[in-house]
């Protein structure tokens, strides 16, 4: 039997005051659609639909993955209308259907399958997620009799005496599928908000005689659902309690579990510690035993074992083992930084590949360049890359020695073991073992202050 998932992302979430739709704000650095698709990913689900709407071209674009299809609702008339959405495609098919409000990104796969095993166990038809709340939620009330779920009556609809229950539908739901179907072909529009809800579905099918119930949650967190930036930034913090709370346990020694905000698919080796003010994110992979920051920024990063990093903003390169960097060192563009490197301050870098145990310790721009093993780059070197229109390379053999201040105006090479004089501007090729210097010789003028001393003094007698 096949188990299915429909994510419901198609509103505008009006409370974001925003130009871009709800579920493409990121929750700690990533989008809200994106987290839910890989926690069902974690599962083992055949297909996932997701019910897109207002700007749907935007939330489409996050997502690249064949087993996850897009549907248009066109017009937001309701949750239970946006199931409707998908009818065509899948409502004669046997199965288990998850239903995801695309709102709760903090849902984990471990919840969802305790639902759909609680949803089988019990031969349910239809089982709907709760959780006792506080009774300022506007969230659906179960109603219960006898301990038996009757329906769902949504907070705009509630009736005197209704509004103090405490257990509420938290927008997670589980259904046989056909008959998931079945019970959507009859929901109306006939309540306080005019819309077609999937809340009714439950009343329908307690009346056509079809086994419902709930699968009851302690902690709401996870499905608290985002409706305004203050939810969003609340998501935030309690998703960086979660995923810091791992690395601790796994070994990661974190100093402020509250100022480290490291994404969701981090990977962090053992004994590695991350200072205060760090964010790390995207697909960053750290090794063992390294130490980053304070106040580091780092996206899309690989870094290999022992490596330190300090107050330094680096995204999409690779750092192997034992590379010391910063303070303040900027890497970006595919930079491949080899063992034992040495980079100081002020120090950027960009589609670089900067050799084993080579330096640039201070204040230099290293961009579309081939730097080899050994190589000493003297502070306020610049690889001049680009003539306004083209951007060229510059490659720095073994050894070679690049004097303060130099300009290296690409394309150029500069040779194995080769010199180069500190202030020059270096168009030509440099041999190996050479030594270049190009700039204007030094003139001393002797006396010269002296004399023009004299000058003004005898100007002022006169
Ligand atoms: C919904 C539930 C409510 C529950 C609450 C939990 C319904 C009718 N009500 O209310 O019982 O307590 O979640 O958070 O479902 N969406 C669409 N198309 C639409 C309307 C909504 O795709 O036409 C999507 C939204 O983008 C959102 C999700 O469905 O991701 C939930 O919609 P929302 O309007 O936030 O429902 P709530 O009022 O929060
Ligand atoms: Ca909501």
């Amino acid at each position: 039997m096949k188990t299915y998932a429909i994510v419901m992302a198609a509103g505008k979430g009006t409370r974001m005051i925003s130009d871009k739709p709800k579920v493409v704000h990121e929750v700690l650095y990533k989008p809200m659609i994106c987290h839910i698709i890989d926690a069902l990913k974690e599962m083992s689900i055949d297909e996932i639909f997701v019910i897109v709407g207002h700007k749907a071209k935007e939330v489409e674009a996050l997502i690249d993955d064949d087993s996850v299809h897009f549907v248009l609702q066109k017009e937001q008339l309701g949750t239970g209308h946006a199931l409707l959405q998908a009818k065509d495609i899948l409502a004669d098919k046997e199965g288990t259907t998850i239903v995801l409000n695309g709102d709760a990104p903090l849902i984990t796969a471990k919840t969802l399958e305790a639902l759909v095993q609680h949803h089988k166990q019990n031969n349910l038809i239809g089982t709907i997620m709760t959780c006792d709340c506080d009774l300022d939620k506007k969230f659906g009330r179960i109603i219960k009799e006898s301990g038996q779920v009757q329906e769902i009556v949504e907070f705009k609809d509630l009736k005197e005496g209704q509004y103090e229950i405490k257990e509420m539908n938290v927008g997670e739901y589980c259904f046989d599928n056909q008959e998931l179907y079945k019970a959507l072909a009859k929901i109306t529009n006939d309540n306080a908000q005019n819309e077609y809800y999937i809340t009714d579905v439950i009343k329908i099918m307690n009346q056509d005689g079809v086994a419902v119930g709930s699968y009851k949650i302690a902690d709401l967190a996870e499905v608290g659902g985002i409706n305004d930036r203050v939810e969003l930034a609340e998501a935030t913090k309690l998703l960086q309690r979660r995923v810091n709370t791992k690395h601790l346990l796994n070994g990661v020694n974190i100093i402020d579990i509250d100022t480290a905000y490291i994404g969701s698919d981090v990977v962090i080796g053992t004994d590695t510690t991350i200072e205060p003010g760090c964010i790390i994110k995207g697909k960053t992979t750290i090794g063992n035993g390294c130490h980053i920051g304070p106040y580091c920024e780092l996206t899309n990063v690989t870094i290999k074992n022992n490596v330190e990093i300090k107050f330094s903003v680096i995204s999409d390169s690779v750092i192997e083992n034992g590379v010391d960097m910063g303070p303040y060192a900027r890497l970006r563009n595919d930079c491949h930084i080899l063992e034992n490197v040495h980079i100081g301050n002020f120090v950027e870098m960009k589609k670089a590949t900067f050799g084993e145990g080579s330096k640039a310790a201070h204040l230099t721009y290293i961009g579309d360049a081939t730097v080899g093993s050994e190589v000493n780059i003297g502070c306020g070197t610049i690889t001049v890359n680009y003539d306004g229109k083209n951007k060229s390379q510059t490659i720095i053999k073994d050894r070679a020695f690049i004097g303060c201040n130099s300009n290296l105006i690409a394309p150029v090479t500069i040779g194995e073991k080769s010199f180069i004089a500190a202030g020059s501007t270096i168009t030509n090729e440099v041999e190996e073992n050479a030594m270049a210097i190009a700039r204007a010789r030094q003139e001393n003028k002797p006396n010269y202050i002296k004399t023009l001393e004299e000058k003004r003094t005898q100007k002022g007698r006169k």
